[in-house]
């Protein structure tokens, strides 16, 4: 075949050439105009061609060469339109993926309740540190060291020479309180608390607390009983609660808080352990070896506190019977409290 005819027939077939996707496009460059394609020969051929038909046959190769890089060009446009469509090729109507909301932990509800409900009482919100020494845990409220009254809580100690520990109750804030602050003092400390206890359906070895405190002149045991009621009331919508004598070395007169059980209507389960009653916590009025402790002069100024387990009232109000429920995370347990 001549050159003349040759280039006529590459022309050809790069004008019918359909470059759709883009393997056919770079098969078609290699073909056409690549180091080793077609185009390269048409040039080589140029020198042999009569010098009168030199400039035709030139023209034509160049013309080829634009029309293979036009379509190259034209066909590289082409697959990027078509990606670009991909990437956006959602299917705008179907139907959005919804979001998973979590829920408050029932504990976190009950204690934000009990907030609310002191708070309404003019209670104020402290804290306290949940790593503390043996001063503001014992000596301080009242439980010198070899007191008896000690074993009632078995205390995790991080460091027994550097005198640390974690506390076994919230009663340590009321020290914390009192050292820094002048009556009247009504607070209430929630928080998480610890003892090296076996766990079981009852018990934890962590747990939470509300520490209420009212130091102020003139409280008696009557605004002590006020105070239980209301938070009983609001609560459980019940004054069915009674006070136990008891002792507590920080507290004198002291007594323990039940309240009638609601799991079993007060015939006897196992959360109540049979009685009909379940305690929800101690209270009474602030040792003045207490007040005496923290700066506090027990002559001119007098208080109640008192202790709750957050669990405890969760429990009962929502008639959950095993404590260990609360820390396991299950979310079919959780999902209840949405
Ligand atoms: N700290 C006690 C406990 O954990 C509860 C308690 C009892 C707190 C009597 C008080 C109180 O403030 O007055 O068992």
């Amino acid at each position: 075949m001549n050159p003349f005819d040759q280039a006529q027939t590459m022309l050809q077939e790069i004008q019918e050439a359909n470059l759709s996707s883009s393997e056919s496009a770079e098969e078609f460059r290699i073909k056409f105009i690549g180091s080793k394609g077609s185009l390269k020969s048409l040039f080589a051929a140029i020198k042999d061609i009569p010098n009168e038909r030199k400039k035709e046959f030139g023209q034509l190769v160049n013309q080829i060469k634009q029309e293979a890089e036009a379509k190259i060009t034209a066909a590289k446009k082409n697959a990027s339109g078509a990606n670009k469509n991909k990437a956006s090729d959602n299917d705008l109507t179907a139907p959005g993926v919804p979001y998973e909301m979590g829920t408050r932990h029932p504990l976190s509800l009950v204690k934000n309740e009990m907030i609310e409900i002191f708070k309404r009482l003019g209670f104020v919100v402290e804290d306290g540190p949940e790593i503390e020494d043996d001063w503001h845990n014992f000596t301080a409220l009242n439980l010198p060291e070899n007191h008896p009254a000690r074993d009632m809580q078995d205390t995790f100690y991080i460091d027994y020479e550097a005198n640390k520990l974690l506390r076994t109750h919230t009663s340590s804030a009321q020290i914390r309180v009192m050292e820094k602050q002048k009556p009247p003092i009504r607070i209430i400390t929630p928080g998480r608390v610890y003892r090296n206890e076996t766990i079981s359906a009852r018990a934890h070895c962590t747990f939470h607390q509300v520490e209420g405190l009212y130091i102020d002149k003139d409280v008696s045991f009557a605004d002590l009983k006020q105070t239980l009621y209301y938070f009983a009331k609001e609560m459980f919508n019940s004054d069915n609660i009674r006070m136990r004598p008891s002792y507590f070395p920080f507290t004198e007169p002291s007594a323990e808080i039940d309240i009638s059980c609601f799991i079993c209507d007060s015939k006897g389960c196992a959360v109540c352990k049979h009685s009909g009653w379940v305690e929800i916590g101690g209270c009474g009025m602030v040792d003045p070896a207490v007040l005496t402790n923290a700066g506090i002069d027990p002559e001119e100024y007098s208080g109640f506190a008192f202790g709750m387990g957050i669990e405890r009232v969760a429990m009962l109000k929502y008639g959950i019977n095993d404590i260990r429920l609360f820390f396991e995370n299950d979310k079919r347990f959780l999902e209840q409290f949405s």
